[in-house]
């Protein structure tokens, strides 16, 4: 089928390339001329396992192009993903704005009917709009828009197996046509008929993905619901780490039985710095502003999002208690991207810890293998290293901010001779407390014992030369 996609941000990337994948042919639009030209001449923007060699090998396979005509694309495709950004605004409400210029130009230029599908994740009742404005500002009378929302469960660094490989499939639909449409176009990945990139065609022997056909509204609902529970799950697992701290246990132990419970599930237990990006933060905030507006009182989710923002201050007092005087200091930072396998640095939990870094004056030097040149950009202060044993050297205190494997893997022997004070302050709980221990570091994480868990520490504002002792 020929299918166009308006957006080349990470979720509309991802879609064109892996519709173009699983055979169709497909048309991609960008208003950002730039981002256009790169992709044509098939370099790709973002950081994101697998997405350029498929790019690539479907480009050369003349299943896939880009173009800076927004009009010739939307006459292109039969179906028309929109998958334009909707970030938030001030007051937490997600701004359509994109939408709502698309669906304009979607309008104006289509010359015969369209199935229209929602992509970008939008609060419910958005494909209502979205009819509304199809109607109003269609040039031509005989041509009829049809509407669907598709709501995408992408994560960024897993984005392309997600995609092929996806629990599930959401359809919003409120005709038989439009049903049957994107049966059509998503009939590859149910009957998964395609070339896997990411198991090179030794794919696990899963469940098929299960499709959910569902109203509008509810799809658009379960995107954000999904979103929203994801964040609650961390927050939840924040709190009880927490506890852990304060009664002696270790979260990984507890999260790990309470996942076993088929009802609760293993996946986003994992404490630490929160949640960052520019998804969970931004789709509690806009469905939150939901709630509001519609009159439900949905005031653990506001609990969640204030766990999440507290996680910052949480890691800084372990910083401030460890280190004392943080003026001054060398502080090495590994890992700036949200977190693993992204470029992404977007509502990162690493840029509000260097703004308090900076702030109280340490010298911060930072790695990390993907995001480095959009932290430099931001922070022109911070010095950026080639490698992490670069980070170490010298350094008073190393804290881990994104979970890279790659950090797991450090000569943390090599690294202990490097730093000057051997102290890591792991934001993501990636390292054995244990084993760091024995290895001569002083060690702080979350919600696992360590020495510090034995002798609490002294909150560093109650007494500053009692803090010295701390390191003893
Ligand atoms: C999220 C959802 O997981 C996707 O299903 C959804 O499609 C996507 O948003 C979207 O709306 O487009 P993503 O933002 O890529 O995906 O990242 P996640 O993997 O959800 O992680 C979000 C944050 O939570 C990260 O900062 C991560 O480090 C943190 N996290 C995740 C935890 O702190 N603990 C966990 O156990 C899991």
């Amino acid at each position: 089928m020929r299918i166009s996609v308006i957006g080349c941000g990470y979720v509309g990337l991802v879609t064109g390339t892996c519709l173009a994948e699983a055979g169709h042919e497909v048309i991609c639009t960008d208003n950002d001329p730039e981002r256009i030209a790169s992709l044509k001449a098939g370099v790709v923007p973002i950081y994101e396992p697998y997405l350029d060699a498929m790019l690539a090998a479907n480009q050369r396979a003349q299943r896939l192009s880009f173009t800076s005509d927004a009009g010739e694309t939307v006459r292109a495709g039969e179906a028309i993903f929109i998958c334009v950004g909707t970030p938030p605004l001030e007051n937490g409400e997600a701004d359509l704005s994109a939408i709502d210029d698309v669906a304009r130009m979607i309008a104006s230029e289509a010359r015969e009917s369209k199935l229209v599908v929602e992509k970008s994740t939008v609060p419910a009742q958005t494909g209502q709009q979205l009819k509304r404005v199809l109607e109003v500002y269609r040039r031509n009378g005989t041509v009829q828009f049809r509407v669907a929302s598709n709501p995408e469960f992408l994560r960024e660094g897993s984005a392309v197996e997600d995609f092929l490989h996806p629990d599930r499939i959401v359809f919003g639909v409120e005709d038989e046509v439009s049903e049957r449409q994107l049966r059509e176009i998503y009939r590859p990945i149910l009957e998964r008929k395609f070339r896997c990139p990411v198991h090179r065609n030794a794919c696990p022997a899963t469940q098929p993905p299960t499709l959910v056909v569902a109203t509008i509204n509810s799809a658009e609902l379960i995107k954000h619901a999904s979103n929203s529970f994801l964040a609650m799950k961390i927050s939840f697992a924040n709190m009880i780490a927490d506890l852990c701290e304060k009664v002696g246990a270790d979260i990984k132990e507890v999260t790990r039985a309470m996942g076993m419970d088929q009802r609760i599930g293993p996946r986003f237990l994992d404490a630490g710095l929160g949640f960052g990006g520019f998804c969970l933060p931004k789709d509690v905030q806009a469905f939150i502003r939901l709630a509001e507006r519609s009159g439900v009182d949905f005031n653990m989710l506001k609990e969640a999002e204030r766990v999440n923002k507290r996680r910052i201050d949480l890691f800084f007092e372990k910083i401030r208690q460890a280190l004392w005087v943080v003026k001054d200091k060398r502080v090495g930072v590994l890992g700036l991207a949200f977190k693993a396998n992204t470029d992404d640095i977007r509502f990162a939990p690493s840029l509000d810890v260097l703004r308090k870094l900076l702030a109280d004056g340490a010298e911060v030097r930072a790695y990390d293998q993907e995001a480095m040149d959009r932290t430099s950009a931001a922070f022109p202060q911070v010095h950026c290293c080639r490698e992490p044993y670069e980070v170490a050297q010298d350094a008073d205190a190393l804290l881990i901010l994104t979970e890279w494997e790659e950090f797991r893997q450090l000569d943390w022997q090599r690294v202990h001779g490097l730093m000057a004070r051997p102290l890591v302050i792991d934001g993501r709980n990636l390292l054995n407390p244990a084993a760091m221990l024995e290895s001569g570091f002083e060690y702080y994480c979350f919600g696992r014992p360590t020495e510090s868990a034995a002798a609490p520490l002294v909150p560093a504002q109650v007494s500053k030369t009692s803090a010295v002792g701390i390191t003893a």
